[in-house]
């Protein structure tokens, strides 16, 4: 995996903030500094203003960023009190925001090094994914993906995937039916490794669902990378309430991850 750039605290302002699914938002900002340094699969912390209370950083992965418009687009899911303001936050509004944070993907370097990869995202854990597939587009390596979620409008992130050069066979599932499938997009990920050769795997999306991925690469014998999700409190490698049981001990997901090779990873 490439060497993160240090993170440092950038001011941003608000461009857009919008709904695009049901409790789900995108939110672009400006910050250009940032949007130059980002990798794909690294979070960044963001200060929501508007409660002296709150001292905690949001922490997020980011959907897209454009070094030349110096914008970094991040898709939030409102569970709280945090992500509620962050909601509210208007444009031309500003705060600050810590990043980049930790490892991302390691993304490999062209269709040589993978002529096909295989990408699953489960709920807040596609921005990661799309993010990752805009990457692999760009590098021309052609790609499959499984989308889940609960329910059609909390399914984000087909029309921007299906869009991109390279995107090969996509299937979306829903837990109630209401789009693409009722399954767990775990399903068609465990069909497609059992018949295709791909060279790299990654997921990113509730902890069962990553595991049931990493399980079906092993399998198959792929490499497997998987974007955990814990709580953070300082983002920066100083709290340890990140903590995540690897074969290789204890690390950090803010500094050692969020992206780690699933097969080291004990505590899901
Ligand atoms: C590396 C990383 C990347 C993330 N990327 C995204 C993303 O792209 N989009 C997105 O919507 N969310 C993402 N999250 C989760 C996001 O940080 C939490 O949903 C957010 O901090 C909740 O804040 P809150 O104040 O609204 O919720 P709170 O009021 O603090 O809590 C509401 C609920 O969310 C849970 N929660 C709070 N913080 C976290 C956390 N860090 N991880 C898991 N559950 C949490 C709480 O246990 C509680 O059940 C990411 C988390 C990490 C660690
Ligand atoms: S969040 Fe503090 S050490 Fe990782």
């Amino acid at each position: 995996m490439p060497t993160p750039s240090p993170a440092r605290v950038h001011e941003f302002t608000v461009v857009t903030n919008k709904a695009v699914g049901e409790n789900i938002f995108s939110l672009t900002i400006k910050a250009p500094r940032l949007a130059a340094m980002l990798h794909p699969g690294q979070f960044m912390n963001l200060q929501v203003p508007g409660n002296a209370m709150s001292l905690l950083r949001i922490p997020l992965s980011y959907a897209a960023a454009d070094p030349e418009a110096g914008t970094v687009e991040l898709w939030y899911a409102v569970v709280g009190e945090g992500t509620q303001r962050l909601s509210e936050m208007r444009p031309h509004a500003t705060s600050s925001i810590l990043g980049p944070g930790g490892h991302g993907w390691s993304v490999p370097e062209d269709a040589n090094a993978c002529p096909r990869a295989l990408l699953v995202g489960g709920g807040i854990g596609i921005p990661p994914i799309v993010c990752l597939a805009r990457a692999l587009s760009e590098r021309g390596i052609s790609f499959d993906v499984c989308l889940g979620a609960t329910t059609a409008s909390k399914l984000v992130g087909a029309a921007e995937i299906e869009a991109l050069s390279g995107c090969g066979e996509l299937h979306l599932c829903t837990d109630d039916g209401s789009l693409g499938s009722r399954a767990f997009c775990t399903d068609p990920a465990a069909l497609l490794l059992s018949g295709k050769r791909y060279a790299y795997v990654a997921t990113c999306g509730p902890s069962p669902m990553m595991q049931k991925v990493a399980e079906a690469s092993e399998r198959a014998g792929v490499y497997c990378e998987a974007s955990l999700e814990r709580m953070m409190s300082c983002g920066f490698g100083a709290c340890a309430t990140c903590a995540v049981e690897t074969s290789d001990g204890m690390k950090g997901a803010c500094m050692a991850g969020p992206v780690f090779d699933a097969s080291k990873v004990v505590s899901w």
